[in-house]
């Protein structure tokens, strides 16, 4: 169970993996995550699904391997197996059939939880578009599985090796006053980047979805690490998100609490045993 059927190196630091996980392929919605856990010992890392098929029974995740746990799962290979694959955790995005049109914008490995929440849009008819942003060229992600059913594929890169030169934000502050009529944006990636399409969003009262990405223990509500604030009320993301409305997330909070352990991280990530 849990055995990785595919894997694909997409750039220096994030790698995709299809997962033979079929009750969890089974009931899989856009929005929902899975914890994934390697060795008995190992840490439960939250990862938001990419994508599924439901007849391979397969779920397709982007990981980027920034700390000692992330790194142990890009050491695994094809046939390889995660120790745990619990899920689909967390609320389905909600999704609203009456949209006109929705763009998505991604930032690094956010391609791969935009893309399911976007295709199915797409298959109710409604008009997406998405911003795809990247440091550079190797760091935009899966613009070729947007192209198969957005209309425009923007993108834009830091050093401007392709598409737009600068930021995502730029972009979609030129697709508002290029006169485009949105109902409503979905921002997954950096939080600070998400922080920043809220900026650009909240003036126009454009509603804004966005994924959250605290610290994560049990999944399932009950060790209220995950807490988050929005609209002035405590939530717990693992259970009443990931997704929420952007325009009322206290963003600041969010950053301050992901950077709590982030010593204790790094200690473990150059001392421990490999
Ligand atoms: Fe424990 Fe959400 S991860 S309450």
């Amino acid at each position: 169970m849990y055995e990785i059927t595919r894997k694909v190196i997409l750039n220096d630091a994030a790698f995709e993996v299809d997962v033979y996980a079929p009750r969890v392929a089974k009931k899989a919605q856009p929005g929902q995550f899975i914890i994934a856990r390697v060795g008995e010992d190992g840490e439960r890392i939250p990862l938001t699904i990419g994508d599924y098929d439901r007849e391979k029974g397969t779920i397709t995740l982007v990981i980027q391997a920034v700390g000692f746990s992330t790194k142990q799962m890009a050491k695994l290979e094809v046939g390889d197996s995660f120790t745990d694959f619990v899920g689909p955790l967390g609320e389905p995005t909600k999704l609203n059939p009456e949209w006109k049109h929705v763009i998505g914008v991604a930032g690094g490995i956010g391609s791969a939880p935009v893309y399911p929440q976007l295709r199915a849009l797409a298959e109710m008819g409604v008009h997406v578009d998405v911003i795809i942003g990247g440091r550079a060229k190797q760091y935009v992600l899966w613009a070729d599985k947007f192209a198969q059913f957005c209309d425009h594929v923007y993108i834009a890169t830091d050093n401007g090796e392709v598409g737009t030169k600068g930021f995502v934000t730029n972009v979609l502050q030129d697709r508002i006053d290029a006169g485009d009529q949105i109902d409503c944006v979905i921002a997954i990636g950096p939080v600070i980047m998400m922080k920043n399409v809220v900026r650009v969003t909240k003036p126009h009262n454009i509603a804004t979805s966005v994924s959250l990405n605290p610290i994560m223990v049990d999944g399932t509500g009950m060790c209220g690490c995950c807490r988050v604030t929005v609209d002035g009320k405590v939530k717990f993301a693992c259970v009443d998100g990931p997704d929420f409305d952007g325009l009322n997330v206290d963003f600041d909070q969010l950053m301050e609490r992901q950077r709590f352990f982030k010593k204790e991280e790094k200690y473990v990530d150059e001392h421990a045993d490999r």
